[in-house]
């Protein structure tokens, strides 16, 4: 035993990392899937095949893997490892973290992925000296992390810091949620690339990357769409700033990795939302570092918990 693994569920890959007890990274392995829907057991199959990748990759047998920790979009319960929702899987309400042990022979810990980047933040990266801060992630959907007294905040089902589907408009676009009018509906992947197949010009335009890049060599109509895309998420940052006034937001997932277009007029236009206040707002920085943070975030929550159990057994 010895070595904890982390997972992140992405839309169309699974990114698993091995750490042993000192948080040391010993191994990390990336496989891409073929579909970003699942049924629980499938999945399952998937998270099984790419852990043996890993342990093959580092050397190592199984038996040496003590726990996995499992980062996955949507509404989770970690403390149950209990899914109601997720755009990772078909079903709803599934019991996955037993699903996951079962399959796995190891006890696995479940939370929201982008609860676990700011488990990373705090580990390894930005956030080692914050006891309060907020970690936003943009991709293929809209993800927060708070942490409040150095502790994640969860809310009352385990289902809080939804940043993605707080409302920013009535009757407004259609989320992958289901509902309307969600901040992730204007700003996500697939938001961007909405709003580019209607917009007749970059019709046939199926990377976000490649949209941000045509309006940051000026075209107009990708320029105008992530412009819109860049004030509806200052809005959002500001509602965030007016509800926490955190000291620390560290902005962080794949759409941060093309040096955002608007990062800096969003943090104009957040400081130009949030209430008068004679005193500088929070730091805000661009955190670019992939999918592996994720799941390095997922490695130090295993480790967390199997530390707990040994105590406490
Ligand atoms: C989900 C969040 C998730 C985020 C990033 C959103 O659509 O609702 O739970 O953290 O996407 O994956
Ligand atoms: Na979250
Ligand atoms: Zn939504």
């Amino acid at each position: 035993a010895h070595h904890v693994v982390g997972i992140k569920i992405a839309n169309k890959s699974l990114s698993t990392v091995l750490h042993d007890f000192e948080g040391i990274q010993i191994a990390d392995h990336e496989v891409a899937l073929e579909e970003s829907v699942f049924e629980a057991d499938a999945l399952a199959d998937e998270v099984s095949k790419a852990i043996e990748g890993l342990t093959s990759t580092a050397g190592l047998s199984a038996e040496e893997v003590s726990g996995v920790g499992v980062g996955i979009a949507g509404t989770v319960d970690a403390l149950q490892g209990f899914v109601y929702w997720s755009p990772s899987l078909h079903q709803r309400n599934v019991e996955l973290g037993q699903v996951l042990e079962d399959r796995l022979g190891v006890p696995v810990f479940l939370d929201n992925d982008a609860n676990l980047v700011a488990v990373a933040e705090r580990a390894f990266g930005l956030a080692k000296e914050n006891s309060d801060f907020i970690v936003i992630t943009i991709e293929s959907g809209v993800g927060m992390g708070i942490v409040i007294g150095n502790e994640l905040y969860r809310g009352n089902r385990g289902c809080g810091a939804e940043l993605g589907h707080t409302k920013v408009q009535l009757d407004g676009a259609l989320c992958r949620c289901g509902q309307r009018g969600c901040l992730e509906a204007y700003v996500a992947d697939y938001a961007l690339l909405r709003e580019a197949g209607i917009s007749g010009r970059h019709k046939s335009v199926s990377k976000v990357e490649d949209l941000l890049s045509a309006a940051r060599d000026g075209d107009s109509v990708a320029k105008s769409i992530v412009d819109r895309a860049g004030r509806m998420f200052a809005m959002g940052l500001a509602n965030i700033v007016n509800i926490f006034d955190p000291e620390l937001i560290i902005l962080s997932g794949e759409q941060m990795h093309s040096d955002h277009l608007y990062a800096s007029e969003v943090i104009d236009a957040m400081r130009n939302s949030v209430v008068h206040i004679d005193k500088p707002g929070p730091e805000v920085v661009i955190h670019k570092w992939g999918d592996l943070m994720w799941a390095r975030g997922a490695a130090a929550f295993a480790l967390d918990e199997v530390s707990e159990i040994a105590i406490t057994g």
